[in-house]
């Protein structure tokens, strides 16, 4: 092995924290090739969801994330990365490609923050003391701004503003059974690799709209127990000054950051990202951010001990390494 060429266990640990980030559905939309100490994150685009993620925001947001989670993991193993997200027209699902240096002072804070990944799930259950610490909401804004992205807190009205959003997708989804064929392909039952089991749902909620996106579509998952949720759901939205494909894994980047951070902080988090599905209710949650920009994701905060786990491929299954090209 040259002293290029990362190790199998090495190569393992990086994987295996990329993959480990969230995605929509957990559909896992991506695939990685190792090159020497050269890592490409590129989109499988067999993992799209054409229905609610047509122009393919939701798949870059996930390979952002797992970016991230890259960065983290090879500061764990003593490397500097430096990554480019420039796209590249003649390789369209190539989004990031990241260069290992090794470093006798690897970056402190993703250093920690790799040990948050295994900690990190999205949570649906009612969550507890919604009043999240201003150490802790500053932590996370400032998490989101160090990858150029803005996370802003909703008062209470833009709250309520938020959840009377979510009627409006709720009808608008109502007669749409592609996007309802696409979910009940992803979403519910028992899962080994991908998709979202239904042991991680939580409880349907006994208010409406509620602060939770109930994804469940199967039967047996529409009489699951309810449970009351928080009044006032502590949301915030995460977005960018632009909208390019760069802005997407950029959000990505953010998103994944701020979530680790939360980790840390003993926060819980999930999404409402419903209204982001539909391109006029985007701009609405902009809108009510009081902020320009495009809304990436609405994401509620909270306390909660509970530990929702999904399942994921093996490393195996979405990684090259040079050797096996060679
Ligand atoms: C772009 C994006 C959008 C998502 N939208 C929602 C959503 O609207 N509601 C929800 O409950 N979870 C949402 N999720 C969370 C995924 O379902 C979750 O990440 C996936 O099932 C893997 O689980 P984990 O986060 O616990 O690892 C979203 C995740 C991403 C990256």
């Amino acid at each position: 092995m040259s002293e290029e060429q990362l190790s199998m266990v090495q190569i393992d640990v990086l994987l295996s924290a990329a993959v480990s980030a969230p995605s929509m559905h957990n559909t896992q939309p991506w695939r990685f090739e190792v090159n020497g100490r050269v890592i490409d994150v590129f989109l499988d685009g067999a993992r799209a969801l054409p229905a609610e993620d047509p122009t393919g925001r939701a798949m870059r947001i996930a390979a952002g994330a797992a970016t991230f989670n890259l960065r983290c993991a090879a500061a764990s193993l003593g490397y500097d990365s430096w990554f480019g997200l420039v796209p590249d027209p003649t390789e369209p699902e190539l989004v990031a490609r990241m260069v290992l240096e090794p470093t006798d002072t690897p970056d402190r804070k993703l250093t920690e923050l790799f040990l948050q990944i295994p900690r990190r799930h999205t949570s649906r259950e009612p969550v507890r003391a919604v009043n999240v610490p201003t150490d802790a909401l500053i932590a996370l804004t400032q998490a989101a701004r160090t990858e150029n992205a803005d996370l802003t807190w909703l008062p209470a009205v833009a709250v309520h503003e938020v959840l009377g959003l979510l009627i409006d997708t709720d009808l608008r989804e109502i007669g749409d059974w592609h996007r309802r064929a696409e979910r009940a392909h992803w979403v519910g039952g028992v899962r080994a690799t991908d998709g979202v089991p239904s042991s991680v749902l939580g409880p349907r909620s006994a208010s409406y709209p509620s602060p939770v996106r109930d994804l469940g579509t199967r039967p047996t998952d529409r009489t699951r127990a309810r449970a009351t949720f928080e009044a006032e759901p502590a949301l915030a939205v995460l977005f960018t000054t632009g909208d390019s494909t760069v802005d997407q894994l950029a959000a990505g980047l953010a998103l994944q950051r701020t979530l680790l951070v939360a980790t840390r902080e003993g926060l819980k988090a999930a999404f409402l990202n419903q209204p982001l599905e539909f391109d006029d209710l985007r701009r609405k949650v902009q809108g009510i951010t009081g902020k320009p920009g495009f809304a990436h994701m609405v994401i509620r905060f909270g306390h909660s001990t509970v530990q929702d786990t999904t399942p994921r491929r093996p490393v195996a299954d979405f990684v090259h390494t040079g050797a096996e090209k060679s």
